[in-house]
């Protein structure tokens, strides 16, 4: 018996909620306290289980990690290991971005192939010819990434994508390589320039950053510093999502309304009214039932991959048809069979979905394949008649700190039910 949620329909969400760090971003700053001996520390963490499996994998390469609200220390050893092993790793995905800093601090690294949501194939050969580029040899082992140089050197490399992972891991091995390195195709993420700043206060030497190319001057050594995460702009965009669906009217704070910019136009094209706090937070506000809208999923400054599942459950209940376009994670349409039994008029076709808005969604028992899937099913019980019971909920866990708290207190009624199930995916 694992936990669910019942969702209970016909909220109307208004108030203030309030976003702490980005998931996608401290996990790789904490991979990132490994380029430097001491500690390092990390403010505004958010609370939720990927960071403590984060710390476990920290302490198999033998780091200390205290985790003390929202504050995570890491303290690097001057005698790192360069196996990273621990079964977290076969947890969650970022564990993979240990890979660049260890190649770049020790010229050595056995990584255990990583785990994460089931969203679609996730290949490592952009970080793997990234690594080789700059002078190591890399290969899978026995389930295991192995990667070893005599020494790091700068290098030119142009990434086939922009993918968030690979630019992550290149750019940590690079700081620490002799000689210039210059990443072009780079992903321009929010969390991207959040790495480099933090990797700039070390000591590195990076400009360009949250532009598609990085320039990075090798140096010799990294101290250990304090840094604050941005804000998760994916969390603050689900409570975006959530007023418009609930015709609510919700104020965010602690997220830069810079980076979700594209977000709230294809809102205000869906008939919210939005209101921007520079650098502060934004207000959403849905007078009308919401008009369809057309949403592309692409790399940053593109609509984001995580947010695919609230564009089709903002379109199940719009008034129009919409054709939701999924160009990153193409296993993340598995969410609308989902979405199907709480009545949605939704089909997909490869890498295309149709989506024709219903007056009314239709409560039923619903389960969550990923954190995002989870967290737009909840969205969609609170439109739907009756009470959804959205199933494994311990990947909404993953990655929303206080979720049902949250939105409770925004006027929805939703109750945790049971005993807390499997720790993570
Ligand atoms: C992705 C998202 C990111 C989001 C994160 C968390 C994009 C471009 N990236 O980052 O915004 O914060 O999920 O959910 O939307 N790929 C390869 N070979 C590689 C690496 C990646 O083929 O070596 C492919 C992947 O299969 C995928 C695409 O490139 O189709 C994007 O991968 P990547 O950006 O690395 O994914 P994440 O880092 O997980």
């Amino acid at each position: 018996m694992s936990e669910h949620f019942d969702v209970h329909g016909g909220a109307r969400l208004t108030g203030e909620v309030e976003v702490v760090g980005a998931k996608n971003s401290v996990l790789k700053l904490m991979a990132a306290a490994l380029l430097a001996e001491g500690t390092t520390t990390i403010t505004n963490c958010p609370r939720i289980l990927d960071v403590p499996l984060m710390a476990d994998v920290l302490r198999s390469v033998g780091c200390h990690v205290e985790i003390d609200d929202d504050v995570v220390r890491i303290t690097t050893p001057a005698e790192l290991s360069h196996e990273a092993s621990s079964s977290a790793m076969s947890k969650l995905r970022a564990s993979v971005c240990v890979l660049g800093p260890l190649v770049g601090k020790l010229k050595k690294a056995v990584v255990a192939l990583p785990g994460g949501d089931a969203i679609g194939s996730r290949p490592l050969d952009m970080h793997q010819n990234g690594l080789r580029k700059l002078g190591a040899t890399s290969a899978i082992e026995h389930g295991c990434v192995v990667a070893e140089a005599d020494g790091l050197h700068g290098a030119q490399i142009w990434l086939d994508f922009p993918s968030v992972g690979a630019t992550e891991n290149i750019l940590m091995a690079a700081v620490l390589a002799e000689g210039t390195t210059v990443i072009d195709n780079a992903a321009r993420e929010p969390e991207i320039a959040d790495i480099a700043a933090m990797l700039g206060e070390m000591g590195a030497k990076i400009s360009g950053a949250g532009t598609s190319t990085l320039t990075v001057e090798g140096v010799a050594e990294l101290k250990p510093t304090e840094h604050r995460v941005i804000g998760d702009r994916i969390v603050g965009a689900t409570w975006a999502f959530a007023a418009a669906m609930t015709r609510g009217d919700v104020t965010v704070t602690g997220v830069d309304p810079h980076h979700l910019e594209l977000v709230l136009e294809k809102l205000r094209l869906a008939g919210a009214e939005v209101t921007t706090y520079d650098g502060k937070g934004f207000r959403v506000r849905q007078p009308e039932r919401p008009e369809s809208v057309d949403f592309v999923t692409l790399p940053y400054p593109g609509f984001a991959t995580d947010l695919q599942p609230f564009a089709v459950a903002l379109s199940s209940v719009s008034n129009g048809t919409s054709m939701i376009t999924e160009n990153v994670y193409e296993a993340r349409f598995r969410f609308i069979e989902e979405m199907v039994r709480l009545g949605a008029d939704a089909r997909t076709d490869g890498h295309h979905a149709v989506v024709r808005g219903v007056g009314a969604l239709s409560s039923a028992p619903v389960w969550a394949s990923d954190i995002r899937a989870g967290a737009g099913l909840v969205l969609a019980g609170l439109c739907a008649d009756g009470v959804t019971e959205v199933w494994d909920v311990f990947h909404i866990d993953r990655g929303y700190p206080h979720f049902v708290e949250n939105l409770n207190r925004l006027g929805a009624r939703i109750d945790r039910v049971g005993t807390p199930g499997p720790e993570s995916d």
